[in-house]
């Protein structure tokens, strides 16, 4: 089944996954200027909530100082995205996926490492800051007074991932369009369509790439039940787009595809199309019901087969692969329910203390069935090990993959009201069983961890892992690298900024 934006727009669609009507006047229960003076009286007491205050400054750049020894063939630049201005004035954002985006590049070269930062000049970005004042609702905001919202990208705030691809560098958010990115002076172009009939279609934020530059990618359009595919080739040309109706419509975040398939996970949080408030407060958690998996044919897209999970959240899957037999294996970060993003983001963006224990993830592994059409799903470590940000080796994507490289933390060993988030960065070896780790310092609180693989090996065993942390008592951004093979033996180097960044949310690093 293909589409074009023609037909979206004839079939009553839109092309909003964010509702254009109802926001007038609405407001969420909590006053507005209430969780700007709640987090900064609790910055004093919680020094390390300065991992969710606003950036200072629209730019950043700077020279970082090395400690250890840099290998010298890790060359290239690391991008990074993440909401970074979650305050306008003395108006702060109610939830941590609402701040405008800052593109970041750490550039490692035989010089050292420099690092430069910007804000995302969108749409929103630019008529905020010539108005001084929050204008938009956002994924968990409504402000005071909002404007009218006419297009998803007037509040498409390009602030979850990057995707270097076929010579582009796009910042992507989750339901509008890529950014279009100068890689050189991260100022930003302008949306980016990969064809003129899709211009304007929400292209989210976890495109799957295979080793020759075959992209995949998915968006959705709440209030026409709707999921969007991609099919983009290598050049950037746009193979075939899909449909696939949704009905009731959710929130799915990432997705994973294999040799022949695409697999996405519905989870029960259903859009409700009358809802007034926040985009987010739009969705209903119904933890009676199931979490939908449909399994999509790659060659035609209306063969699809559709499965039964227990309810349950997944933001983000290592990757999936298909052995002979038809067998498809992935892993995800699964949790009870979505309270981590519709109760704890929010909390934290007024300072409370989160006790990251009460929602946190746990790594499990779905398999399914192709002959049979049956999925199951078993939890691959203990309970009391949480886990975020899995990532692979990006040469097996959608192939069989044996490491996977994740953010990960032991929820029985919190100490009430310091930082309770993720504080180990772990590499899971999947034909052992085995995890190897290491614990960050109480002062450093990690984002994701990439795997860099050395130029020249074909092995998954063979590179490095290369991650950030946000460091509250030194107040700087630091960059490590591990051996992948000893990431227990702590970073080989690191990469020092002279300032402390938000916590942001995914990279990509680029070779050369
Ligand atoms: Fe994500």
């Amino acid at each position: 089944m293909s589409i074009n934006r023609r037909q979206l727009l004839t079939a009553g669609a839109g092309l909003m996954a964010f509702p254009l009507s109802g926001l007038s006047g609405a407001l969420t229960t909590d006053s507005t200027d209430s969780y700007y003076h709640q987090f900064h009286r609790a910055l004093q007491q919680r020094p390390w909530l300065s991992a969710y205050q606003s950036v200072k400054q629209h730019s950043y750049s700077s020279q970082a100082r090395i400690s250890g020894v840099w290998p010298a063939d890790l060359r290239g630049t690391l991008y990074r995205n993440g909401p970074a201005q979650h305050e306008i004035g003395s108006f702060r954002y109610q939830h941590w996926f609402d701040g405008d985006g800052m593109l970041q590049a750490f550039r490692i070269s035989d010089g050292g490492v420099t690092h430069q930062a910007k804000m995302i000049a969108t749409e929103k970005y630019i008529a905020e800051s010539a108005a001084q004042r929050a204008l938009y609702p956002t994924f968990g905001t409504v402000p005071p007074n909002p404007a009218a919202v006419i297009s998803p990208d007037a509040v498409n705030v390009g602030n979850i991932s990057v995707l270097p691809h076929h010579g582009k560098l796009l910042a992507l958010w989750e339901a509008g369009s890529a950014w279009e990115m100068d890689a050189d002076s991260l100022d930003t172009k302008g949306t980016y369509a990969f064809s003129d009939n899709m211009r304007g279609v929400p292209f989210s934020a976890h495109p799957r790439i295979e080793s020759d530059g075959t992209l995949w990618n998915f968006g959705y359009l709440s209030s026409a039940g709707l999921l969007v595919l991609w099919n983009i080739d290598a050049t950037g040309k746009l193979v075939k787009a899909g449909k696939v109706k949704v009905d009731p419509m959710t929130m799915p975040h990432d997705f994973v595809v294999t040799e022949k398939h695409i697999i996405l996970l519905l989870p029960p949080f259903h859009y409700e199309t009358r809802a007034q408030g926040a985009f987010i407060d739009r969705h209903q958690w119904n933890a009676d019901q199931a979490t939908r998996v449909v399994v999509i044919s790659k060659q035609d897209f209306s063969v699809q087969k559709w499965l039964d999970l227990p309810a349950q959240w997944v933001f983000h899957f290592s990757n999936a692969w298909e052995d002979r037999s038809g067998t498809i294996r992935f892993q995800g970060v699964r949790y009870t329910s979505p309270n981590i993003m519709s109760k704890d983001f929010r909390d934290i963006m007024r300072g409370d203390w989160v006790n990251a224990a009460d929602n946190a993830g746990q790594l499990y592994e779905y398999t399914i069935n192709t002959k049979n059409w049956t999925v199951s799903e078993t939890a691959l470590w203990s309970a009391n090990v949480a886990a975020e940000f899995p990532t692979i080796d990006p040469r097996v994507s959608c192939q069989q993959h044996r490491r996977i490289v994740m953010l990960t933390g032991d929820t029985m060993k919190r100490s009430p009201h310091s930082y309770s988030g993720l504080n180990e960065v772990s590499v899971a070896n999947l034909e052992s069983g085995e995890r190897q780790f290491y614990r960050y310092a109480d002062s450093q609180i990690p984002e994701e961890h990439l795997f860099v693989a050395k130029s020249g090996s074909r092995a998954e065993t063979d590179g490095w892992l290369l991650g950030t942390v946000h460091d509250w008592v030194k107040q700087a951004t630091l960059l490590n690298v591990f051996d992948i093979n000893s990431v227990d033996a702590g970073p080989i180097a690191q990469a020092a900024l002279p300032y402390a960044l938000p916590l942001g949310l995914h990279g990509k690093f680029v070779e050369g």
